[in-house]
């Protein structure tokens, strides 16, 4: 059976939530296929490098290492570790060993629990997560009409004069979850975070939420379509047309009174009045807060990512 095809007919039986995968080109130089009496696994690696100064850079180490992977049959692991075992053979001879400018990164199903012994056992560790709200069944909750009182602060829709707060804030995001393995502080990030909420609250001036008080502005939710997500790539969900949370930040004094909880709630009540479908958002496995936090938030993950950064373990 062809790999892909055995791909999306594992993957329909345990997430309904992704879109079938598109099939892999084996003539691209970076394909390579593996096969035994228990499964198959193909692949496409890809090598994309970014200098400092360039916006991407945040997400990662400079040097990008990425596997699209598709695997088949009752037991894909051990196909899929020697696909592992081949690609890292090409990335040694390319990078060098304890590098953290350098990663190799793959994206898997969540629920794909047949990959996970092989990425473990090869030294990746899983750093993100993509976790989905579909839209709530039932009668929905009225939407809050803005601007409204939240815990003695003001929750307003962002205008362009926020984008300086709004850029400090993503920067504070930034320091705080570079300390989980995937995205890289960089310099001058908060003045390009700031650019990118000037052109993302032009594309969309109704999906950015501030939480005001008389010294300023504390916490902030910024939506944008699941379309225009400036997320890096992973694997595409089955329904589309939803909003994607790219930002949700409190400032210290905020947190750990159901205030970040109930902020939230405002923005999915506007969000399902308006008719989104889902919700998404990607956050850092090792951040403490994050898990638990949108768990009870009501999202739930379906692409994990895989990582080894360095690409290559220091000896
Ligand atoms: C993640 C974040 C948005 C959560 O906001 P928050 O206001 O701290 O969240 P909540 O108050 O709803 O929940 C935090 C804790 O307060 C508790 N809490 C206290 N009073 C509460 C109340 N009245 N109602 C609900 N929860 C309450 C919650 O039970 C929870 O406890 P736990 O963490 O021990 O499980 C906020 O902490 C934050 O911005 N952190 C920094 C950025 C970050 O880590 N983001 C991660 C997501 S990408």
């Amino acid at each position: 059976m062809d790999i892909t095809t055995g791909h999306n007919a594992r993957q329909r039986g345990f997430d309904p939530l992704l879109a079938e995968a598109p099939p892999l080109d084996a003539a691209d130089p970076g394909y390579r296929e593996e096969r035994d009496a228990s499964g198959a696994a193909a692949a496409v690696a890809r090598f994309s490098a970014h200098a400092e100064s360039d916006p991407d850079a945040v997400w990662g180490a400079l040097r990008r290492h990425e596997l699209d992977v598709r695997v088949a049959g009752e037991d894909p692991g051990p196909a899929f570790g020697r696909i592992l075992d081949d690609w890292l053979r090409t990335i040694a001879a390319d990078e060098r060993p304890g590098d953290a400018e350098s990663s190799a990164r793959v994206n898997v199903p969540s629920r794909d629990i047949a990959l996970v012994n092989a990425l473990s056992a090869r030294g990746f560790s899983p750093t993100g997560i993509r976790a989905v709200r579909p839209l709530p069944r039932g009668a929905l909750a009225p939407a809050p009409a803005l601007p409204a009182e939240l815990d003695g602060a003001v929750v307003r829709t962002a205008t362009l004069d926020d984008v300086p707060a709004l850029g400090a804030l993503d920067a504070r995001l930034l320091a705080l979850d570079a300390h989980f393995a995937g995205v890289t502080e960089r310099p001058g990030a908060a003045a390009m975070f700031a650019e990118a909420y000037r052109a993302r609250l032009r594309t969309a001036p109704d999906t950015t939420w501030v939480l005001e008080r008389p010294t300023g502005i504390t916490g902030c939710i910024h939506v944008m379509p699941d379309a225009d997500s400036p997320e890096p790539d992973t694997l595409a969900l089955a329904a589309s047309g939803g909003q994607y949370l790219v930002v949700m930040y409190l400032d210290e004094s905020e947190r750990g009174a159901g205030t970040g909880a109930a902020f939230c709630d405002m923005a999915h009540r506007l969000l399902d009045a308006d008719g989104s479908p889902y919700t998404v958002l990607s956050y850092a496995v090792a951040n403490p807060r994050s898990g638990p936090f949108w768990s009870r938030m009501g999202y739930r993950p379906v692409v994990t990512e895989w990582q080894r950064r360095p690409a290559v373990l220091a000896v």
